[in-house]
């Protein structure tokens, strides 16, 4: 994994193949060789993470899953998933797949059967507790989606708890049989092939055995913040057996060579990386290791992005795998974050990095969040936790691929709207520009493939004269890159001692090539270099 290249699809919105406004499986093979080495024009990535496509009712847009081995219709068959599988290792694309093990859909065969009486064999597959002694909920925890996280069950006289939706009951990992019958199902994707698992909402796996009450947040701020912080996550979710659990899936990962797992985690943030270095000493390093979320949450300041990823990337253990990320589709995308001039650095830190980086679908286009009318709004979140910006149809628009008609995405109104600016953002207007951000990422992302100090190359801090510029030098058997970023919209200059150097590339495309002088450097506003130390 070191050193890859992740690229995220959200299936729904990559391609569609058959007219019905949703993208798919097949449409999704259609488009792989702008992905992988098919053409002059390939990105380059070397992994693809695709969200869930596993039947399912579509409460949380497949992360309710009805059955976990096989592919809902709307996204097409399992034997249009292995031809997938075998187009994408034809070009050398990986393919990881999205395992959520906290819970199913209400609607999987297992939850009728659990919940369905107090005596059936199931019974104890999802996590049921008696109503409190006033009928209420047996505790304070709330769902991250807004509600209790409690829902009562008539024909138990009891509650089930959900982290997430009442559609998504969350499973007891507790329980053996639910863990061997988990392993089962990571084992039916491995044989078929598959590369890896993007691991959904690991935080939430294991409560509190005593099941106490959360502590309510003294910051909290009523019609601002998200009501799921009015309590402290104390109790509902890091619970004890949360690293024995995650070990049951990096166990099977393990019997299959070569196989990878990476688990999606939101550590509590407060000594932020204490908790990420935390999570590293107890995952199995070889097989396992957690996204670091920092480039998704932290202002868009050199001095913040220097704290953390200098003292990050200094408590790594030599076999421990950084994971950086800019967007997913939980999260506002980086483009409409911090600006689009902005975010050119930003992908420039991002495939400059140690370790693997994830690139969202759109982002190497510069795509901007796609303000969404109330009519067409379709996550849960949104309509659950309605005007606090949580909702998440903004960055899961559909991919604008031509100029032509509905983007060359499909043949009807896609399920969401597509970006305003499609016409003149798209992939094949930026295929041809070569100022584009599609140009960019694809410069960077070839640097990276060919490159041995990107890919395995030390980190090495550097200390600035500016606070607006954040630098690093990767180098690998006494060969240097030195990378200067520069997060104000002003320009600055800098100095360092470091003698000549020449420049790679610039995030504005020009220059490039050129003899530097590395004494005193000027980068223009938002500007980002990468240079050869001579
Ligand atoms: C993760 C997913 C998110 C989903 C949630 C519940 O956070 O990334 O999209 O809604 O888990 O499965
Ligand atoms: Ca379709």
């Amino acid at each position: 994994m070191r050193g890859r290249v992740v690229y995220q699809i959200y299936p729904r919105s990559f391609n569609d193949s058959n007219g019905d406004g949703i993208g798919d499986i097949p449409g999704i093979t259609a488009r792989l060789d702008y992905l992988g080495d098919g053409t002059t024009d390939y990105l380059g990535v070397n992994m693809i993470w695709l969200s869930p496509f596993y039947p399912s009712p579509m409460a949380d847009f497949g992360y309710d899953i009805s059955d976990y081995c096989n592919i809902d219709p709307i996204f097409g068959t399992l034997e249009d998933f292995k031809t997938l599988l075998h187009e994408a290792h034809a070009r050398n694309l990986k393919i990881m797949i999205d395992f959520v093990p906290n819970h199913t859909s209400d609607q999987h065969p297992w939850f009728a059967q659990s919940s369905a009486s107090r005596g059936n064999a199931k019974h104890d597959w999802y996590i049921w507790r008696d109503p409190a002694p006033d009928g209420g909920p047996p505790n304070n925890w709330l769902s991250v989606f807004g509600g209790s996280a409690w829902q009562y069950v008539e024909a138990r006289g009891q509650y089930y708890m959900h982290s997430f939706l009442a559609a998504q009951p969350d499973l007891n990992w507790d329980n053996p049989a639910v863990r061997q019958a988990m392993q089962r199902v990571i084992r039916f994707w491995l044989d078929l092939g598959v590369d890896g698992l993007r691991v959904d909402a690991v935080d939430w796996m294991a409560k509190d055995p005593k099941f106490r009450n959360n502590v309510p947040n003294p910051d909290y701020r009523r019609g601002i913040d998200d009501p799921y912080h009015q309590f402290g996550e104390d109790y509902n979710r890091d619970g004890p057996d949360r690293f024995y659990y995650i070990q049951q899936m990096a166990d099977v990962i393990k019997e299959y060579p070569g196989r990878f797992m990476v688990t999606e985690t939101y550590p509590i943030r407060k000594d932020i990386i204490t908790r990420y270095l935390h999570i590293y000493d107890n995952y199995q390093a070889d097989v396992s290791a957690p996204f670091n979320f920092e480039g998704l949450l932290l202002p868009w300041k050199a001095r913040d992005f220097k704290a953390f990823v200098d003292q990050f990337q200094a408590g790594l253990k030599p076999d421990h795998l950084p994971i950086y990320v800019l967007g997913n589709h939980d999260r506002p995308r980086i483009a409409s974050r911090i600006g689009e001039a902005a975010a050119r650095t930003a992908a420039m830190m991002l495939l400059t990095l140690p370790g693997v980086a994830f690139v969202y679908y759109g982002d190497e286009l510069g795509l901007p969040d796609t303000p969404v009318p109330p009519h067409r709004i379709q996550d849960p979140f949104e309509k659950r936790v309605p005007g606090l910006g949580l909702g998440r149809d903004p960055q899961r628009s559909p991919m604008p691929w031509t100029s032509g008609p509905y983007a060359g995405f499909s043949k009807i109104e896609p399920w969401l709207p597509l970006a305003p600016d499609y016409t003149s953002r798209n992939v094949q207007s930026e295929l041809a520009d070569r100022h584009s951000m599609l140009a960019l990422y694809r410069k960077l992302i070839h640097l990276r493939n060919f490159s041995p100090m990107i890919q395995y190359g030390a980190y090495i801090p550097l200390d600035l004269d500016n606070p607006h510029v954040f630098g690093y030098i990767r180098e690998y058997k006494g060969h240097g890159l030195a990378i200067f970023l520069n997060f104000s919209s002003k320009p600055a200059s800098f100095h360092t001692n470091l003698a000549r150097g020449a420049l790679l590339y610039s995030t504005y495309s020009d220059l490039e090539g050129l003899p530097m002088d590395l004494s005193e450097i000027t980068l223009r506003p938002n500007e980002g270099h990468v240079i050869t130390l001579l």
